[in-house]
């Protein structure tokens, strides 16, 4: 059986509500899962949300809720977004779910069975908003504080220092076989820029990492016996037998990555998991790039697991150029943006914005640039420019088209061309590029109307002239609508229905885009209204 082709999100924190940054990952994701489809794989599209830690409970605390009312609460914010977002995800994980704590609990006992977790103590500093430990060396000292204090290197909030028991991995023992890793698999890390850091900050050292908590208690606990099973330590999750406790709630990010091995079947439906696993592709923020190509391998390594093919690893939006942030008040709510200018516009903005993997800016400017240049001028007067000359001049049928000269040819090249450097764009998880091709053959297209000038071949008589350039204008709209579906998919649909392709375009292999002259004469025609109004700038 061919593998499941595997692509993930990170899960969400629940301590907060949705942004866009939240939002860019997981289109990018969808992206990918709508390409798969259409290239013939199989695919399994994962996300889902991260409801466990010191961050959740505080966060439950202060708002008077338990961390579970907490999460069930802020989990329809992201379901709700993903469905008005018009994303297709198979499966939507949930830390708190049963079917994961006991993937969690095995894979602990995996990795303890091989002899990677003993006892010790933790004394030195954390930052709850990263669930992230940190050495002394790491901090920064915060600028806005007079007394020097100590702060995230990441977040720039303040840190806490901790003394405490703490069940420990043996990371330091990974150092050499990480190194490996990396180097017989030169494309785990993307872009390359950051596989780079991830080998650099490997080759600095690695230190044993503290897997557990005893501080606060929201998290799976740790039952803890080295002969114990799965199920038993479940059983005495559920309470059949307490005295067994020890007061350890494991890590949240050892928590959380696991995420990715129980949707896929760990540990008890085997056939399920040898279809999916190993994931062909994490996509993840910069900022957790390191937990998912050091950690997480290593765990995995330890296990008896196959660590991931790839590990993507995107930039960060600023806001108007500033940095997002709540104390600022700048943080874009998604919802916002999608009831004002609809989902397929940020969809297409974040992608087409920014190379994938490189930092950018979100601004109103910026947006509306993008909606009149790209969509409004670029894809939306293409569709409707041609199908109003198709109601016009051809009774609202797509005609034969007669011969075809060079000029129509050089249109097919393109639009063959273009088919291909999509679809390598997005086995690079470039859409920037991607983007990039189909936006130039639809401004090729938008030149062959303007030069060829259909209105004036109606003025001469020269009908069958204008039937090959009709023809030719319907057929690149319809190459145009199948490379634009995994990124505007309701856009794509409603292009779709208007050239009167009956089959729907869900159904339509990549390879269809590959394939000039599929478009068959007599199809109706509908002009419809303007697809993307344009906007202006108050
Ligand atoms: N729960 C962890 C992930 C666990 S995965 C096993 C987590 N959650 S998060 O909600 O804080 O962040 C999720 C993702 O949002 C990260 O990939 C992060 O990079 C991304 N972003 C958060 N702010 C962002 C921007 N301003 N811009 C782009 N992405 C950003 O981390």
């Amino acid at each position: 059986m061919p593998k499941t082709f595997y692509v993930t999100t990170p899960i969400y924190y629940v301590n907060d509500a949705p942004h866009i940054g939240h939002a860019y990952t997981t289109i990018a994701a969808d992206v990918i899962a709508r390409f798969r489809r259409l290239m013939g794989d199989k695919v399994f599209f994962l996300t889902g949300t991260d409801e466990h830690g010191q961050k959740i409970e505080r966060v439950a605390l202060a708002s008077g809720e338990r961390p579970i009312e907490l999460a069930d609460r802020v989990v329809l914010r992201f379901k709700g977004l993903w469905d008005k977002l018009n994303i297709m995800n198979d499966d939507f994980i949930r830390t708190t779910e049963e079917r994961h704590i006991k993937a969690v609990l095995e894979l602990f006992q995996r990795v303890f069975d091989r002899g990677d977790i003993y006892l010790g103590e933790y004394e030195d500093w954390y930052c709850v908003f990263d669930e992230t430990f940190l050495t002394e060396t790491q901090l920064v000292v915060r600028s806005d504080s007079l007394q020097g204090e100590r702060a995230c290197p990441d977040c720039g909030r303040p840190v806490e220092k901790l003394k405490e028991e703490s069940y420990f991995f043996r990371l330091s023992k990974y150092q050499d076989p990480l190194l490996e890793f990396y180097d017989s698999n030169p494309d785990f890390v993307q872009p390359s820029f950051r596989r780079n850091e991830v080998i650099n900050f490997v080759k600095g050292g690695l230190r044993d990492l503290s897997i557990s908590r005893t501080s606060f208690s929201w998290g799976i606990p740790i039952y803890f016996h080295s002969t114990q099973t799965a199920d038993e330590m479940l059983d005495n999750l559920r309470g059949k037998n307490p005295s067994e406790a020890k007061q350890h709630v494991i890590y949240v990010w050892f928590d959380a990555l696991t995420n990715y091995l129980t949707a896929a079947g760990f540990p008890d439906d085997s056939e399920r998991f040898n279809e999916i696993w190993p994931a062909d592709i994490h996509l993840v923020g910069k900022d957790i790039l390191r937990f998912h190509s050091v950690y997480w391998p290593a765990f995995l390594i330890s296990a008896g697991l196959t660590p991931p093919h790839k590990v993507f690893a995107h930039g960060w939006w600023t806001v108007e150029g500033e940095k997002m942030s709540k104390s600022k008040g700048n943080v874009v709510d998604p919802y916002a943006i999608i009831d004002e200018f609809g989902a397929d516009v940020l969809r297409f903005f974040l992608l087409r914005e920014v190379p994938f993997g490189l930092d950018g800016d979100f601004s109103r400017n910026a947006l509306i640039g993008r909606i009149n240049g790209d969509l409004a001028n670029g894809l939306g007067n293409l569709v409707s420019r041609s199908l109003g000359m198709i109601e016009k001049y051809s009774g609202g049928k797509v005609p034969k088209p007669g011969s075809f000269e060079p000029f129509d040819l050089s249109v097919r090249e393109k639009a063959l061309a273009t088919a291909r450097q999509v679809e390598e764009a997005i086995n690079e998880i470039a859409f920037h590029k991607a983007l990039g091709a189909i936006w130039d053959f639809i401004a090729t297209v938008n030149k062959y109307v303007d030069e060829s000038a259909p209105w004036a071949l109606e003025k001469a008589g020269k009908r069958e002239r204008l039937d090959t350039v009709l023809w030719t204008l319907v057929e690149s709209i319809r190459v145009i609508t199948l490379l634009v579906y995994p990124f505007i998919p309701k856009s794509a649909e409603e292009i779709w229905e208007r050239i009167g392709i009956p089959q729907p375009i869900e159904s339509q292999p990549l390879s269809n885009a590959k394939n000039w002259g599929l478009l068959k004469p007599g199809l109706k025609i509908l002009k419809g209204e303007s697809l993307f109004p344009r906007y202006v700038v108050k």
